[in-house]
């Protein structure tokens, strides 16, 4: 069978890169501009300078502020409506993934006649606006991400949208965006840009591409993990990194952590980053009898005993290290509802048709290396219940 790996996006990292933005956008013939971002982002001393560069550049700057927690539809669908109205000819995403996620939901928009004509993983559609994304946290990877996902709030779902034509064009990474970040955001962050990493290697989309670009974030990402206080070049680490996890699970997908949390996400308020955390030592053990060869590349680089049960153990002595939680603490909006949660799992992040097999048993729409049924998944929350 033939792959394809797909890396477009060029990444400027390093101090300062943050000042190019705007003479970028000249290079790229971009006149008009629309910054998607988030009330915090635009109250940090970097925001300003990063205006500023645009400005410096002859580049007209419009501003939708109001991402929070995760992309929403409404958002998407009343900004693509104002690109059009305002004749704006490029997207710039800064923030988080929510922010990210939502600018790269208007640029698919625009040129598709909406958002709903860009739905799915494999979507046909035109090439998206041009895009330059800067993350604020090392975390998403949407920078590099084909994908986005839009939550609709009137229905409770999540959407993924998204294919070769909607990469990014650019991505700034520039460490000052995470000098001041809260400890907290930055744990869950790094912890959900782990688990793409991880996820990416248990796919039956994985190749050695994929995977060397893997177990370089796994090694990194858990070494910057347990470092004491960041300097300025581990920041900058941090956040090629995380786009290095991307690039891997952008190709190889993401598997049964992704998929088990969403409905978590949805339904039980669970955060992207705990949920995809708490299930990550837990999903690796269930895939281990299927790629054992896995297991063996990730404990060779990490100089690990060659067992999925330790490399888990292992995983959450650091989450213990850097208090991040190993269980879900709130089990209360989980506790009962185990198997009707699994059953909104078998959808998966994809989306698409549940696949029955011959004895009527339905299996989560994945790549994941190891098929699992709603059983499964039931049993993976009990195990992350205290
Ligand atoms: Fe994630």
């Amino acid at each position: 069978m033939s792959r394809t790996f797909y890396m477009p996006t060029r990444i400027e990292h390093g101090p300062e890169v943050l000042s190019k933005a705007g003479l970028r956008a000249q290079e790229m013939d971009l006149r008009h501009v629309l910054v998607v971002t988030d009330p915090v982002i635009t109250a940090q001393p970097f925001f300003a300078t990063f205006i500023e560069a645009f400005a410096k550049s002859d580049v007209r700057v419009s501003l939708f502020d109001e991402c929070g927690i995760d992309a929403r539809l409404a958002h998407v669908d009343g900004q693509t409506a104002r690109v059009l109205r305002e004749g704006i000819d490029g997207i710039v995403g800064i923030g988080g993934g929510s922010a990210m996620c939502t600018a790269k939901a208007i640029a698919m928009a625009v040129p598709n006649g909406g958002f709903s004509n860009c739905v799915g993983p494999d979507a046909k559609m035109r090439r998206a606006m041009t895009m330059i994304m800067v993350p604020t946290t090392a975390g998403s990877g949407a920078e590099v991400s084909q994908f986005t996902l839009v939550r609709d709030d009137l229905n409770s779902t999540k959407f993924v949208a998204g294919g070769p034509q909607s990469f990014p064009n650019l991505a700034l990474l520039d460490p000052v965006v995470l000098a001041d970040i809260p400890p907290r955001l930055g744990v869950i962050s790094a912890v959900d840009a782990l688990v793409h990493a991880f996820e990416a290697m248990f796919t039956s989309l994985a190749t050695p591409l994929t995977d060397g670009l893997a177990v370089t974030a796994i090694t990194e990402i858990t070494t910057l993990l347990r470092a004491d206080k960041a300097t300025p070049e581990q920041r900058e680490r941090a956040l090629v990194a995380a786009s290095v996890a991307n690039m891997a699970c952008g190709n190889a997908r993401l598997g049964l952590a992704h998929a088990a949390s969403l409905p978590l996400e949805a339904h039980c308020s669970v955060v992207h980053g705990i949920g995809v955390g708490v299930l990550l030592p837990r999903v690796l053990q269930f895939n281990a009898p299927s790629a054992p060869e896995k297991v063996a590349l990730i404990a060779d680089r990490l100089g690990l005993p060659c067992d999925a049960d330790q490399i888990a153990q292992w995983l959450l002595q650091i989450y213990a290290e850097i208090e991040f939680p190993t269980h879900f603490d709130d089990s209360s909006l989980i506790e009962g509802y185990e198997d009707s949660l699994a059953k909104l799992a078998l959808p998966g992040l994809y989306g698409g048709p549940v696949q029955k097999d011959d004895d009527g048993i339905a299996w989560v729409n994945s790549p994941n290396i190891r098929r699992a049924n709603a059983a499964d998944v039931a049993a993976l929350y009990r195990s992350c219940l205290r």
